[in-house]
């Protein structure tokens, strides 16, 4: 993974060392982490890929639950819990097995669900289901539960052999789950669900879909590695976080993560709710937007360029697609746009993304830029864990804490006492 930002990032040597030298205990503190290994801190996470005990039991499972006749996975969740399997599973063209994620309680999205599952019933095969949350008592996912259960009990006679719970060693979840005689996983419990896409929140669904775990989380291990690194020339983390501190400091209160490859699309989601949660508390926050290249450039650019200049953006691009594709050279497209007959979509697209960071800088517009070798479990389970690493940077500096959302919790309470009054 390549990172720029020194040219480009808009903040002087002297304000970003500012905020680079302030991160130096913390970065220090981070790597003591990842040499105890210690599972109790919040920031815990980081220690997943490092110490990968527990990824044998995922393999069990994976290898019990794999059958020819396993048609799709069935992912229900929400939030930290399906959001960073979705990004990778979106990110990963390579994965063969679909993965279905249920997630808001929509009913004409869970009932298209329902007709999927019938369709694979139908044609001899089956599901497996697997319900992940962390706290186990989370609204949406247990209603999307007992939807999607019903079909399962109506067309599987193997049911309960194919529905897989993970969650909190203890939770109300668990404890079900044993009843039931599911099988389960369980989520560390000092990490977080929105830090959580390397323990079996993500890895066993992602297994079971056909992606190879152990290049993921070698991917993850050395961004761990390197974002606690004292070098900022390795620590991606570190210079990207004081460049988006610096930038919200200066008034951009908008971080714009702006993708020119599409399937990077639910990565985007997955990184909005990760800055979002973590940071925004206390009057203090960023809010992350994504932006989809090309496409955006005729939808919100105009804004980004002539608008209100409240938007720092870290551009991503992919050097080797998987896909390409040719534009005729005999139907005489000169006489429409001149200089594409003959290229490759993804020249065009290069073209496309050059024009617009030279618009950016002739704009003054800061930003910074990783680039992904391709799309592969390594490069994608790097970025994953750089940039929750960037998040944990993050919070120190605006000093807030990034692995709480009481405010969250306070919707889900209302909730409770709306359903039990009805
Ligand atoms: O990051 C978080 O902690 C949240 O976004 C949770 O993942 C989300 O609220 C779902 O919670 P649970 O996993 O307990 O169902």
């Amino acid at each position: 993974m390549n990172f720029s930002y020194s040219e480009t990032n808009k903040l002087s040597p002297e304000s970003f060392t500012e905020h680079t030298e302030s991160l130096r205990q913390y970065q220090a503190y981070l790597t003591s982490l990842t040499e105890i290994l210690d599972t109790q801190a919040p920031e815990t996470s980081i220690t997943l890929p490092l110490n990968r005990n527990y990824v044998s039991t995922i393999k069990d499972f994976a290898k019990k639950h794999n059958s020819p006749r396993l048609g799709a996975i069935v992912v229900v969740g929400i939030g930290g819990s399906n959001l960073g399997t979705w990004a990778l599973y979106n990110s990963l063209a390579q994965i063969k097995r679909p993965i279905i994620f249920a997630e808001t309680t929509d009913p004409s999205s869970i009932i298209d669900i329902v007709s999927e599952l019938e369709h694979i019933y139908a044609h001899n095969q089956h599901v497996t289901l697997i319900v992940v949350s962390k706290s186990g008592q989370t609204t949406e996912t247990i209603a999307n539960y007992g939807v999607l259960i019903q079909a399962l009990k109506d067309y599987d006679k193997d049911w309960q052999n194919h529905i897989i719970a993970i969650t909190d060693e203890y939770s109300k979840l668990f404890d079900y789950a044993n009843k039931y005689s599911f099988d389960v996983l369980t989520i560390p419990q000092h990490v977080g669900g929105r830090y959580s896409v390397f323990s079996a929140v993500g890895l066993f669904p992602l297994l079971l879909a056909g992606a190879s775990i152990d290049d993921l989380l070698d991917g993850a291990e050395e961004a761990v590695m390197d974002n606690v690194s004292s070098d900022l020339k390795k620590n991606t983390s570190l210079a990207s976080a004081a460049s988006i501190y610096g930038n919200y400091l200066n008034g951009k209160t908008i971080h714009n993560t702006f993708i020119f490859d599409s399937s990077l699309y639910v990565f985007g989601k997955w990184y909005r709710q990760l800055v979002a949660e973590s940071l925004g508390k206390d009057g203090k926050g960023i809010t992350p937007i994504t932006s989809v290249g090309s496409t955006d450039l005729h939808s919100v650019a105009q804004l980004y360029f002539a608008g209100p200049h409240d938007k720092f953006t870290t551009f991503i691009t992919v050097k080797n697609t998987l896909y390409d594709a040719q534009v005729s050279n005999n139907v005489n497209l000169d006489d429409l746009v001149p200089h594409i007959a003959g290229k490759r979509l993804s020249e065009i697209m290069n073209a496309i993304y050059k024009g617009v960071t030279v618009s950016y800088k002739k704009n003054d517009l800061p930003f910074v830029e990783i680039q992904l070798e391709s799309l592969n479990e390594y490069a994608c389970g790097y970025l994953l864990q750089t940039k929750m690493i960037e998040t944990m940077y993050l919070a120190k500096l605006m000093n807030v804490n990034a692995f709480n959302q009481p405010n969250v919790e306070e919707y889900k309470i209302e909730t409770n006492a709306i359903l039990k009054g009805s």
